[in-house]
């Protein structure tokens, strides 16, 4: 194990590909590998030091890839293996890393193991790889328990056995297609440190854990006591339950963040660690409360965890300045750096999240000041919108599972806009697999590195200060300062400070001494020694 760590991860800006919505290589409408590669100059250029690829392993294709079929191969849609090898090697030469997503909760349905335990018999040893159990009830007509799918309706799937008889379930949190794996089978262990030598030999230099806190269940077979109000408390998008209600359910889910996932975690952790080279991982983790994440993340553990408050944050001085200070305290102990989003595909865009482009602009450049590590989601550098997508194009399992009801994810997968004269705005010369909104043209690449106003300046610039002049990623502190109501004050060290309104009016303010505006989400602001004018929905950078 080489001692010369760098822990690059602590600081970096990293940069979230969905393959198939970034780059179409081939004309065939999806985004590719040899897509991702064509588009590493202009990731170069933006000042990113890492990309994070969600799945392009073999797939049905029913998550958009988060059902894989085999995590050692590339599906035929998204390139080869010897493309993933040289989008490694790419990289690499542009300067940046690359993190691949892996995904330990669920196979694919179509995963070599998972038929293999439909073709053997209840208790054999190809089932209990997964959670195959008799059903309740007469004959066995009812699941083994009550828990929903996260994707709507029940958790459970029963399958016809050899005999053509129907006979056992199995379970799947997300969709029927992805069977949850039995992490209490050594089998599983070992096929995923081999999964994750594979790519760390071919020089990938992280991962991004997906449901990282969903791989031990207790109790699978006992009764959630309110499994429709848990599903509720699970969306993000609920509004009718008191925070009560929810906490009370969020907190001891018998699926999610029970104490069995941190043995894997220290497992895989003695894996990566045998590589050179400061491999890293990072866990998706949706859990409550939050600072049950610091348990991902200690000592011996993974390095980062994603923190999604900026995800949801209502765009409120005080709920800015609580979710910064409880993210520090919650890590304090573990000495993890933080980590920040403001989007990824599985949530609305942060512009139509927050109806207003210039509160998304704010912000951003309040999260791209923050200490730690910050995760940009694909076109949200250039301020897209989510985009209206017709009912027979959607394909989000959420969505489908639903009837509909639940709109989905996909408006927040839609094609990037490359070139605005070209079909597809350059996405693809084929028939995109999602059509991209007409407005997209407007929020295209080359309009935008063309407009010295557009989001996409207003990211290059502040990576840019961030990283080279002001190190703003550092672990060095950040101190709040008193401010008006509805405006968020910090300091950094070296005479940085960062002033936002999350007003609609100009608030007039004092600062302790005097300095300039460096960056600034709009115009409109003004400093005159001491006294700033901060115009409303702005976020402005001064250095002293
Ligand atoms: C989280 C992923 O980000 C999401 O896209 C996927 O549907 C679920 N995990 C299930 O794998």
């Amino acid at each position: 194990m080489s001692e010369q760590k760098t822990n690059w991860w602590r600081d970096a800006v990293i940069y979230q590909v969905y393959p198939r919505s970034f780059r179409d290589s081939n004309s065939d409408g999806i985004g590719d590998i040899p897509g991702a590669i064509q588009g590493l100059p202009y990731l170069a250029e933006l000042g990113i030091d890492a990309i994070w690829l969600s799945p392009f392993y073999k797939t049905p294709n029913k998550d958009g890839g988060y059902d894989v079929a085999d995590p050692r191969d590339v599906d035929p849609m998204f390139g080869t293996l010897a493309d993933a090898e040289s989008l490694i090697r790419e990289a690499h030469a542009h300067g940046i890393k690359v993190i691949f997503d892996i995904v330990p909760n669920h196979f694919s349905s179509e995963h070599k193991w998972f038929q293999a335990a439909l073709a053997a018999a209840p208790g054999s040893p190809e089932r209990k790889r997964f959670h195959f159990y008799d059903g309740r009830g007469v004959d066995g007509n009812e699941p083994p328990n009550n828990w929903n799918s996260l994707f709507n309706g029940p958790s459970w799937t029963r399958v016809t056995e050899t005999d053509g008889k129907l006979g056992q379930w199995y379970l799947h949190l997300f969709d029927s297609s992805q069977p949850d794996l039995n992490w209490e089978n050594p089998d599983v262990m070992e096929d995923f440190k081999t999964t994750l030598r594979f790519w760390l030999d071919r020089g990938v230099d992280g991962f991004r854990i997906d449901v990282a806190h969903g791989l031990a269940k207790d109790e699978i077979l006992k009764d959630h006591r309110d499994p429709d109000g848990l599903t509720k408390a699970l969306r993000v998008d609920t509004t009718d339950m008191t925070k009560e209600e929810r906490v009370s359910l969020l907190t001891d889910m018998p699926f999610f963040d029970r104490d069995g996932v941190h043995p894997i975690y220290k497992e895989w952790r003695k894996v990566i660690d045998e590589y050179d080279g400061d491999r890293m991982f990072v866990a998706e983790a949706y859990i409550y409360p939050t600072s049950r994440l610091a348990r991902y993340v200690r000592p011996g553990e993974l390095h980062q965890v994603f923190n999604f408050d900026f995800l949801l944050i209502e765009w409120d001085a005080d709920a800015i300045k609580e979710a910064i200070l409880r993210v520090f305290d919650e890590l304090k102990e573990v000495g993890a750096p933080p980590t920040w989003a403001l989007d990824n595909h599985d949530s609305p865009r942060v512009v139509s999240r927050l109806k207003r482009e210039a509160k998304a602009r704010a912000l951003a450049l309040i999260a791209h000041a923050l200490p730690g590590s910050l995760y940009i989601y694909q076109g949200e550098e250039l301020g897209l919108p989510d985009g209206d997508i017709a009912p027979e194009f959607r394909m989000d399992p959420a969505f489908i599972r639903s009837g509909g009801k639940d709109l989905g994810r996909d408006g927040a997968r839609i094609p990037l806009p490359w070139s605005s004269a070209e079909r597809n705005f350059g996405f693809s010369d084929g028939t995109s697999w999602l059509p991209q909104p007409a407005n997209y043209k407007e929020f295209a690449i080359d309009i935008e590195l063309k407009a010295s106003d557009s989001f996409l300046h207003l990211y290059k610039k502040s990576l840019e200060l961030r990283k080279n002049h002001l190190g703003l990623g550092g672990d060095a502190g950040i101190t709040f300062q008193p401010a008006p109501s509805g405006v968020v004050y910090f300091k950094r060290p070296a005479g940085f400070a960062l002033l936002a309104n999350t007003t609609e009016s100009p608030v007039k303010l004092q600062i302790d001494e005097p300095a300039k505006i460096i960056h600034q989400s709009q115009p409109g602001s003004s400093v005159e020694g001491n006294s700033v004018t901060l115009a409303g929905n702005t976020t402005i950078w001064l250095q002293s």
